[in-house]
């Protein structure tokens, strides 16, 4: 089996463990994501893992409601860990060794996101599940994904979502919304197609990682690392 990509860093949003309640972890929803992921690291794929968290709590809609938008980012990081340990419990049954590490040490429940160590995770065949956002406020979990992704030399950044890829125009809401198959970083800055937030999308671009968006489910996240036809690359 040859591999497009070796190492990658896949981004799930929090909603993704929701699954019909949009809010909190549901695990058949989380068994569902893992089987998705486990068919990935089946094929020998190295994987680091950034999961969102506003499933649990928003940082930016606590802000719209008169919250500190540091005190409500703090929140929203803090869920992230949530769907971390949720994500490595569901794993570890299916058999994947994995490592928690979070941007917020917390040392009792994962370890501090050390680089050299989740490197050498990595190499060993462990799932490094990254939490804890960037440990800023002010970043999303995009960005602390451009970010790990950079910093862990992985070779791709796929965006798992409900959407199974770019559009030029928002394909719920209209019918005649057409997909990219590739387009270019400037292209899908100067269309505004709102793939990342802009500090997120400045660090893949400014590093050159290919980002692909694609659909959670179905199977689509195995075809991208193989590189047949899924989703939309950015690169
Ligand atoms: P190697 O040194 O590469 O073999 O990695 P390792 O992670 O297996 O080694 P280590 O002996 O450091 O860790 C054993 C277990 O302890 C692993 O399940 C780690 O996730 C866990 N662990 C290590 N450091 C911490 C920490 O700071 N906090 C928590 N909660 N767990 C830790």
């Amino acid at each position: 089996m040859t591999l497009k990509y070796k190492r990658v860093l896949l981004k799930l949003s929090g909603e993704a463990l929701a699954g019909g309640h949009q809010t909190g972890i549901d695990p058949d929803t989380v068994a569902a994501v893992c089987a998705e992921i486990g068919a990935v690291l089946s094929m020998g794929v190295k994987m680091a893992l950034v999961i969102g968290g506003g499933n649990v709590f928003r940082g930016l809609s606590g802000s719209a409601k008169g919250m500190d938008r540091a005190s409500a980012d703090y929140m929203g990081m803090l869920a992230t860990v949530l769907n971390a340990l949720a994500v490595q419990d569901r794993l570890e049954k299916q058999g994947y060794p994995t490592r928690v590490m979070s941007a917020i040490n917390m040392k009792e429940i994962c370890e501090p996101f050390i680089r050299r160590r989740a490197m050498r995770h990595l190499e060993k065949g462990r799932v490094v599940i990254c939490a804890g956002g960037t440990g800023n406020p002010y970043f999303t979990t995009d960005t602390a994904a451009a970010l790990r992704g950079a910093e862990l030399k992985c070779d791709a950044i796929i965006k798992a979502t409900k959407v199974d890829g770019i559009y030029d125009k928002d394909p719920q809401k209209n019918k005649d919304a057409v997909k990219f198959d590739n387009i270019s970083y400037d292209e899908a800055l100067a269309k505004r197609l709102g793939v990342m937030d802009a500090t997120a999308f400045a660090l893949v671009r400014d590093n050159h990682i290919p980002l692909i968006v694609c659909r959670m489910f179905g199977g689509d996240i195995a075809k991208v690392v193989l590189g047949e036809a899924a989703g939309t690359t950015v690169g």
